[in-house]
């Protein structure tokens, strides 16, 4: 199996510049990937880069065109093929249910179901035998939200569950093996508001089994896992990442 030898892989880290996506880059970089870290913040991104050696690049995951040409940057820049996809990308929403209207849910669903749909095909199209895909839903998508987030959040991360099980059938008959991720509550800007709520913090916590939130590199070594040929029996695969708050 190609993947097992020692030639260098190439990954593309969605959301790569901040939280999540930016300790996947990291962990990926760890294992000897030469990593492509694509966001829509390119200098934060270049940062993250500089650091691992790694090669920034600007996307808007919602953009079709620009999700095409991260690829093909990947794949230009690197040489070789492409090997695997991370999509941490995505944005919160905290708007309360009674308030939440149409555009702001729609571009909550743009962002993190719409834009992880145009990576995992565009990457898709461009890889090999063996490449293999890691999403990012939430808990929140396991159990309509309830913590930091709402509606709109809760639905789109829902749709990331089923989505990522759409297309790892899809992609079976190539070889592409997706799996996702379902973080609990990550110390991340994305939660840095609520979680500026001290009480909101601690109510959360509460309730996973470890009494605590995740450091940012606790979700990444899932996801580097799953990436990794460490995981080659793991398909279609959902994992929870979130301390024990699911256990019920
Ligand atoms: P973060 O806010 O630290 O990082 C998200 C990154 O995505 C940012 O660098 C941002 O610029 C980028 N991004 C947003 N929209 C984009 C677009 N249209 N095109 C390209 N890049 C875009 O957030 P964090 O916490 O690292 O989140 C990563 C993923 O994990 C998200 O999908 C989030 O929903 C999910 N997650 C996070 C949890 C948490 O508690 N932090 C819990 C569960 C899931």
């Amino acid at each position: 199996m190609e993947w097992f030898g020692d030639a260098p892989r190439t990954a593309v880290v969605t959301g790569g510049a901040s939280g999540i996506g930016k300790a996947t880059c990291e962990l990926l970089c760890r294992d000897g990937y030469r990593v492509v870290v694509a966001d829509r913040d390119f200098e934060a991104a270049s940062a993250v880069a500089q650091h691992i050696d790694g090669h920034a690049v600007r996307v808007d995951v919602t953009d079709e065109a620009s999700v095409g040409a991260l690829f093909d940057e990947a794949l230009r820049y690197f040489g070789g093929t492409l090997d695997a996809l991370a999509t941490p990308a995505g944005i919160a929403e905290t708007t309360p249910f009674d308030e939440l209207d149409a555009a702001t849910f729609r571009r909550v669903y743009d962002v993190n179901v719409v834009g992880t749909f145009l990576c995992v095909r565009e990457a898709a199209k461009r890889m090999r035998e063996g490449g293999r895909i890691c999403t990012v839903a939430s808990v929140a998508g396991k159990r309509g939200g309830g913590l930091s987030g709402t509606a709109a959040y809760a639905a789109s991360k829902g749709a990331v569950l089923a989505l990522s099980r759409s297309a790892a059938r899809a992609l079976a008959e190539r070889k592409i093996v997706v799996n996702c991720v379902a973080p609990g509550a990550t110390l991340t800007p994305m939660l840095a508001d609520a979680f500026a709520d001290e009480r909101h913090r601690a109510r959360v916590e509460a309730m996973t089994l470890l009494n605590r939130s995740a450091e940012p590199h606790e979700i990444a070594e899932a996801i580097v896992w799953l990436l990794s040929p460490r995981a080659s029996f793991v398909a279609g695969e959902t994992l929870t990442v979130d301390g024990g708050l699911m256990l019920d």
